[in-house]
């Protein structure tokens, strides 16, 4: 077994105990399983094995460095979406030809950054950035590989903020506008045509609308190839959803099985852009109580020294994360509203949860918190990022420490005002 269960009655990150990791580092602190990771890339990239297949680990589910080396030292490649992604993928050991770049504002010096590097592909989302990568490539007398990403209007049947292949999101080019726009590149001597791109959004657990959207990619390749231009890949996004409430969702081999068929036909090799699968279920956020209250009539709060600071997909999407004590405690299952410190009503992490009688010092886990927990934490409040570590082989190491005062003031105490 990997990633988060009991040993006996405590919790523990394959085998070590959550609270010891918590006495050692503070919380609030992530905590992820190197084992579970790797069971989850091994998992897709063996559910595909019988296809010629690149994995690209989207960097933005979760960009600690100690993480993206970890699936660089797997075999994976980079999916980055920014500038400070790049960066990271290259830091972490990844070259070039096995990054591509997605993103729906990519700024002009991104763009020279990456046509400079010479990446395996920029996914371009529109005409015009489109026509700036071929002037940039065409003013250093050099090739910008692209890919095309489009939207191929189909619903995803997920959270409407995460959402991205429907007509009225900003991502893409419409998918009938595709052809039209290829006929054009295939004229423009800086530019080489490497694949096609869709991405229909994240924390999809319903597979035919992963179907559709591979169907409608290969059906787009056969008008190009019947049109001369000839790809080398499809690059079918990420989005394969976890499963935040012990429900069942498709498994890697459903997801292979229900996409395959359809590329098959078109002997093209397939990128996957997968994070949250990859990452989402071997991390946790591990927080202490440091208060709670209950007045006659009311709920019963627990408040918590993690927020939407550290984790903010509860606030923002209403997301649901189970949350369960490290040590047992004895006493009677109560309602409660798990919430966090700061001064906003949207920050709770769960409403009437059955908990036992939790008090001030005991430690809890926010669980399945590995992607898009630590990327998209802040320093609201003036709170210091948290400490991060990674559990692997029976021990455990600091992925990223606790952010101190001096570091997140550094570049204001910079200035002379
Ligand atoms: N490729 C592209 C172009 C993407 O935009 C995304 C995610 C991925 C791949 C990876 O998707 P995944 O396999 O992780 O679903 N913050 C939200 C999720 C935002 C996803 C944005 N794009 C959340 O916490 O649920």
């Amino acid at each position: 077994m990997t990633g988060f269960f009991r040993d006996r009655t405590t919790l523990t990150c394959d085998g070590v105990p959550i609270g010891s990791l918590a006495r050692s580092a503070g919380t609030p602190l992530y905590v992820y399983s190197a084992a579970a990771i790797r069971e989850a890339y091994r998992a897709l990239d063996t559910a595909f094995a019988s296809y010629p297949h690149t994995i690209h680990y989207a960097l933005k589910a979760n960009s600690t460095l100690a993480i993206v080396r970890l699936l660089q030292g797997l075999g994976s490649h980079a999916d980055a979406n920014s500038g400070g992604e790049i960066e990271v993928a290259l830091r972490a050991g990844f070259t070039p030809e096995h990054i591509v770049f997605t993103g729906v504002g990519k700024t002009h010096d991104e763009l020279v950054r990456a046509v400079g590097l010479g990446l395996k592909a920029i996914n371009v989302e529109s005409p015009g950035e489109l026509d700036r990568i071929a002037r940039i490539a065409a003013d250093r007398g050099t090739r910008a590989r692209v890919a095309l990403r489009v939207n191929p209007d189909i619903d995803s049947q997920t959270h409407p903020y995460i959402a991205t292949g429907l007509r009225e999101s900003k991502f893409g080019v419409p998918i009938e506008l595709a052809a039209g726009l290829f006929r054009e590149m295939a004229s423009r001597p800086s530019l080489h045509l490497a694949g096609i791109h869709l991405h229909l959004g994240s924390q999809i657990v319903t597979l035919d609308p992963l179907r559709r959207a591979a169907e409608a990619l290969v059906g787009l390749a056969r008008e190009l190839c019947d049109a001369g231009i000839r790809l080398e890949y499809l690059d079918l996004g990420g989005g394969l959803g976890i499963s935040y409430d012990e429900q069942p969702v498709p498994s890697a081999e459903d997801y292979a099985a229900s996409v395959l068929p359809a590329v098959r036909g078109s002997g093209l090799a397939v990128v996957l852009e997968p994070g949250r699968r990859v990452v989402g279920a071997a991390g946790a956020l591990v927080a202490s109580v440091v208060d709670t209250k209950q007045f006659p009539g009311s709920r019963r709060f627990v408040v918590l020294d993690a927020g939407m600071s550290e984790l903010i997909r509860p606030a923002l999407y209403g997301a649901f994360h189970r949350i369960v004590p490290v040590e047992p405690c004895p006493g009677p299952l109560e309602p409660c509203d798990i919430v966090g410190p700061v001064c906003e009503s949207s920050d709770v992490f769960g409403r009437d949860r059955l908990m036992p009688p939790l008090e001030p010092g005991d430690v809890v886990a926010l669980l399945d918190a590995g992607a898009y927990g630590s990327a998209m934490a802040s320093n609201y409040l003036r709170r210091p990022l948290p400490a991060e570590v990674l559990v692997d082989n029976g021990g455990w190491q600091y992925a990223r420490r606790r952010q101190t005062m001096a570091e997140m003031l550094g570049p204001e105490e910079e200035t002379s005002l």
